[in-house]
């Protein structure tokens, strides 16, 4: 069974003993490392579809507000399983150094290769979001960047095809991907149309990593006081255009919509996970996790569902299918100037999710390097930055590569049931470990084992259920694919089985 091997916790908590790093976090800490990971292109631009829906899925309308609160309560039963999977392994590192010591190698290859698509993938959907709202922010100045450089060729393509068949009408929702189409040039017959602005922003923060720049708390403290700022600002400019007819029908798609919005709107919420790989930075865990990861939770949902309140209240829930919402809406009632500077705070925000998914993958792929899962080139550090270049660099070209040319929302469902599957893992994984290893000391127990985490791992299911088929079966061949490369590579190149 030796695929089943987990490294020894005694001694990773000795080699985490020598190099414990000072432990200077509390609760409100946490609560902004949460903020900062989790408010982007979920509420600035994922928002939009999740209310207005497209031709493949029902919106939620404006009770967008519900699904917003049925997803928080999902990741909150998920984000108390993560706290006692962090304390209970004293190692900085995330779900799959947790997992590596508790369930077994396979277990944790599976969460580490799906956490590619949690941090990789998720950058793609938060690139491509910031490119549209830099490009409306540009718009706004007077800066006219061509739309051909600005979206991806499928969607242009697309837009195309609806304005022929609505006999030449062009929806403000696909304006930008029309414009594209009818305005790119072609080299050698061969179409220009691409996400430039995502892969240069793509290419701006690998590059900064590289370099060594360092998540460090005071830059994260500004970034999480601008989103906060922007968004009080939408919510106290809007609320003045905020006309109650526009709340009829408040679920104009039944619940079928509410379902279909949550699980796409899930997106707004990745990132809280990320408060538990602080677990041993934190001045007392046992109180400050919970607090930290529920705290956050419930300051985004209010926050959420009153922006989500007043975007509907402003425009009708149908048009709202656009890549820039917020700023849209602000335009729509003639607030130009809000516009440009929601647009503004948008791309700012977006930039800090870029920086901190986009240092995480590498680390993640480095952990997985150095126990001999992935080879040993990823493990590489540079010589004179200090950081884990390879894998940087090589996130960043997959990253901007994909970027240029995909949709956000097949993306954003993409991103979602990895996450949500790492999720379930988790929540398995408290009860399994409760089992197994019930005596070992924990500074957080997740309370009511295991209803929590039944409830967890059954909601997490209930939102990859909201889902289409076709992202079940991109997921399916991600997962199998992994899989073949475990058996391949790693079964046989991991540390554990070498040293044994
Ligand atoms: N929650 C993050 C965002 O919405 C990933 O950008």
């Amino acid at each position: 069974m030796s695929m089943f091997r987990t490294k020894n916790l005694d001694q990773l908590a000795r080699d985490a003993e020598g190099t414990h790093l000072k432990r200077s976090l509390g609760a409100m800490d946490l609560v902004s490392l949460g903020i900062g990971a989790i408010i982007g292109t979920g509420i600035f631009a994922v928002i939009g579809t999740a209310v207005a829906g497209d031709a493949v899925r029902p919106g939620a309308g404006p009770a967008i507000m519900l699904s917003f609160v049925l997803t928080a309560i999902a990741c909150a039963f998920s984000g108390l399983c993560y706290a006692e999977f962090a304390s209970l392994v004293p190692v900085s590192g995330s779900a799959y150094t947790y997992s590596y010591a508790t369930l077994g190698e396979v277990v944790a290859w599976i969460i580490g290769w799906d956490l590619i698509i949690e941090y990789a993938i998720g950058n793609v959907a938060v690139a491509i979001g910031w490119a549209a709202y830099f490009h409306q922010m540009c718009e706004g100045i007077g800066l006219h960047i061509p739309a051909w450089l600005s979206v991806d060729y499928r969607s242009a393509a697309q837009a195309a095809a609806m304005v022929a068949k609505a006999g030449g009408v062009v929806d403000s929702a696909i304006a930008l991907n029309y414009e594209a189409w009818m305005s790119h040039p072609t080299i050698a017959g061969v179409p220009i149309i691409f996400n430039f602005l995502a892969v240069a922003i793509v290419g701006l923060v690998t590059w900064v990593l590289v370099l060594g720049a360092k998540e460090s708390a005071r830059v994260n403290n500004v970034m999480v006081a601008i989103k906060l700022v922007i968004l009080f600002f939408f919510i106290y400019v809007g609320a003045k255009y905020v006309k109650p007819e526009n709340w009829h029908p408040f679920m104009p798609n039944g619940f079928s919509g509410v379902w279909t919005g949550a699980s796409l709107i899930f997106f707004a919420y990745i990132g809280f996970d990320a408060i538990s790989t602080a677990a041993e930075e934190c001045k007392n865990p046992g109180r400050d996790m919970p607090i930290g990861i529920i705290g956050s939770l419930l300051i985004c949902t209010l926050i959420y569902v009153a922006t989500a309140a007043v975007l509907t209240g402003m425009m009708p829930w149908d048009k709202l299918g656009v890549a820039d919402p917020l700023a849209a809406a602000l335009a729509y009632v003639g607030s130009d100037a809000a516009a440009g500077l929601v647009a503004f705070g948008a791309v700012i925000s977006m930039t800090a999710v870029l920086l901190v998914f986009q240092y995480g993958q590498p680390r993640i792929f480095f952990s997985m390097s150095r126990d001999g899962l992935l080879p040993p080139g990823f493990a590489k550090v540079h010589q004179k930055y200090q950081t884990p270049h390879v894998t940087t660099i090589w996130t960043g070209v997959v990253v901007a590569a994909i970027s240029a040319v995909a949709n956000i929302n097949e993306i954003v469902e993409l991103t979602n049931i990895g996450t949500l599957f790492a999720f379930v893992l988790v929540c398995a994984g408290i009860i399994i470990i409760r089992y197994k290893d019930p005596h070992r000391p924990r500074k957080f127990k997740t309370p009511l084992v295991p209803l929590v985490p039944l409830l967890g791992i059954a909601s997490c299911i209930y939102l990859m259920a909201g889902l289409p088929w076709v992202t079940w079966v991109r997921f399916g061949i991600w997962l199998v694919a992994g899989l073949a490369l475990y058996f391949l590579y790693g079964f046989w190149k991991s540390k554990l089985r070498v040293q044994s």
